[in-house]
């Protein structure tokens, strides 16, 4: 099914607006056939065309794993940036054949745990859908908490508490609705997981709460907004195992300019966080732009290594070990 690139061949089945700033996608093979399987809380890559190749942003898949005749993906428009999201909204219509990568996984479920807790803000909802079509095959107990600023935000929470009902809770920010993410975790029983999906504050608050609660980080799960790829001023980077140099263009990553050269780098969440592209510097005249959240900053302050898929470099000549 994957061509030469390792690429799939999707066709754009149904696109629908699901609040004011996300479209729904769903996507099938262009010949009917099944898709590679995939497992609650995983990331669909997307490669989306634009003038002079394409952006690869991830997206999380929330229909059920165990539908594997289409995948569906939520994406929210965003403002800024370079503009893959605005594209997919803007430019792409039912009908329309996109290429995809196999579906990864950052963000899995615990095996263990005896129930299961998400607290989500807003678009973090998508991974959870997922995740509850699975946790209901495998028959463990489960409860959502999901904020969302108003009305015309919760329609996918909604949908959640139709098929889920009264595992699904909602708090709407404009009724004065505040979900309390402390009183959320307390007196619960020893195995239950906590999964946190939303904005950086949402996150800390529940590690926080987690942990004032006695929880230990195995019981802790959070997945972030990330940022995708990378813009700035252009640059030539040096792959040493090849000899090959690939310019990397202004809204373009470095990851994505060595791929579309036909360079493999390993990358999963392609957003600074994961740590799988991190890469040796072998030299540089000038600086890296880290802008990545996983090296430290000793890393940083060393530029020995660079994490492809977010940071740049302004240099006169910069050669790393892939
Ligand atoms: S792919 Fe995850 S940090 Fe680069």
């Amino acid at each position: 099914m994957s061509n030469t690139t390792g690429t799939l061949a999707v066709r754009v089945a149904r696109i629908e607006q699901v609040t004011p700033e996300i479209k729904r996608f769903t996507l099938v093979s262009p010949d009917g056939a099944p898709l590679p399987p995939f497992s609650g809380g995983s990331n669909l890559v997307v490669l989306i065309p634009h003038a002079s190749g394409s952006y690869r942003n991830a997206y999380s898949l929330m229909s059920s794993p165990y539908n594997t005749s289409s995948y569906q993906i939520a994406v929210r428009r965003v403002a800024t940036g370079r503009g893959g999201s605005r594209r997919l909204h803007d430019t792409i219509r039912q009908g329309d054949l996109l290429e995809v990568l196999r579906p990864v996984n950052l963000f899995p479920l615990s095996k263990h745990a005896r129930l299961h807790l998400f607290i989500a803000g807003g678009v973090g909802i998508t991974p959870v859908c997922s995740q509850l079509a699975e946790l209901r095959l495998r028959g463990t107990p489960f409860e959502v908490h999901l904020a969302v600023r108003g009305a015309e935000h919760a329609l996918l929470g909604e949908e959640l508490r139709r098929e889920y009902g009264d595992a699904i809770h909602l708090y709407h920010g404009d009724q004065g609705e505040r979900l309390n993410i402390a009183a959320v975790l307390a007196g619960r029983p020893l195995g239950s997981d906590v999964y946190v999906c939303g904005p950086e504050g949402m996150i800390e608050d529940t590690v926080t709460a987690a942990h004032d609660h006695g929880w230990t980080d195995s019981h802790i799960h959070y997945e972030r907004f990330l940022e995708q790829g990378s813009v700035g001023e252009a640059f030539s980077v040096t792959l040493a195992r090849s000899g090959a140099t690939v310019h990397v263009s202004p809204d373009q990553s470095l990851l994505e300019a060595a791929e579309s050269a036909g360079h493999h780098i390993p990358y999963l969440c392609r957003g600074g966080a994961c740590g799988m592209c991190e890469t040796r510097v072998l030299d540089l005249d000038g600086e890296l732009i880290h802008t990545d959240d996983w090296l430290s900053d000793a890393d940083k302050s060393a530029n020995k290594k660079i994490m492809p898929c977010v940071s740049r470099a302004k240099c006169a000549r910069l050669v790393i070990d892939c």
